[in-house]
C-alpha cells in the first residue's frame, strides 16, 4: 500500500514566460496525480524570502528571489501515492544539464537559473511549503471519476 501525500510544485516565472503551463501540467494529470490546488501568483519579495529562506546565505539567493518576483508563477498542488518523490522525479535535477531526458528540466532546460519548476524535497517541506502558499486549508479534497482506474482499493 503507498501513502498519499500532497506536495507543492512551482511552474515559474520562465515556464509561464514561454508558455509551458499546460504542457508541464499535463504531465502531472497524466501521470495520474491529483490537482488539489492552483493559482496564478505575482509573488512579493516577502514571500519569496520565505519560501527560499533556507537558502538565505547562498550567493545565488538575491537573484533567485529577484528572478521568481519578476512575473507571475503558477502555484499547484499536486496529491497521489509516493506525491513527493513522483513529482521530483519528473522534475529532474536541479541543473538542467545533469537531468535526464523526459524529466521536465531535461527536456525544457538550459540554465540552472531558469530551471522552469520548484518542487518540495520532503514531507515537512511539503507540508510547511503549502500552508505558505496556500494556507492552512487551501488544498480540496475531491473524488475524480478516474481514480478507480488509477489508485489501488487500498488507498
Ligand atoms: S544546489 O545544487 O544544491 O544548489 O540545489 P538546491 O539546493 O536544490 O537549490 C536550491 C534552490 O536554488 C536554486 N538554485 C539556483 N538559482 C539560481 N542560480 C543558481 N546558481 C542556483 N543554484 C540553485 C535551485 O533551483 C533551487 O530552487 P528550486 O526552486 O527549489 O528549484
Amino acid at each position: 500500500m503507498s501513502a498519499s501525500q500532497k506536495t507543492l510544485v512551482l511552474i515559474k516565472p520562465d515556464g509561464v514566460q514561454r508558455l509551458l503551463v499546460g504542457r508541464i501540467l499535463s504531465r502531472f494529470e497524466d501521470r495520474g496525480l491529483r490537482i488539489a490546488a492552483l493559482k496564478l501568483v505575482s509573488v512579493d519579495r516577502a514571500l519569496a524570502e520565505t519560501h527560499y529562506a533556507v537558502h538565505a546565505q547562498r550567493p545565488f539567493f538575491a537573484g533567485l528571489v529577484d528572478f521568481i518576483t519578476s512575473s507571475p508563477l503558477v502555484a499547484i498542488v499536486l496529491e497521489g501515492p509516493n506525491a513527493i518523490a513522483v513529482v521530483r522525479s519528473m522534475v529532474g535535477a536541479t541543473k538542467p544539464h545533469e537531468a535526464g531526458p523526459g524529466t521536465i528540466r531535461g527536456d525544457f532546460g538550459l540554465e540552472t537559473a531558469k530551471n522552469l519548476i520548484h518542487a518540495s524535497d520532503g514531507e515537512e517541506t511539503a507540508a510547511a511549503e503549502i500552508k505558505l502558499w496556500f494556507g492552512a486549508n487551501g488544498t480540496i479534497d475531491y473524488p475524480r471519476a478516474t481514480d478507480a482506474w488509477i489508485l489501488s482499493d487500498e488507498e
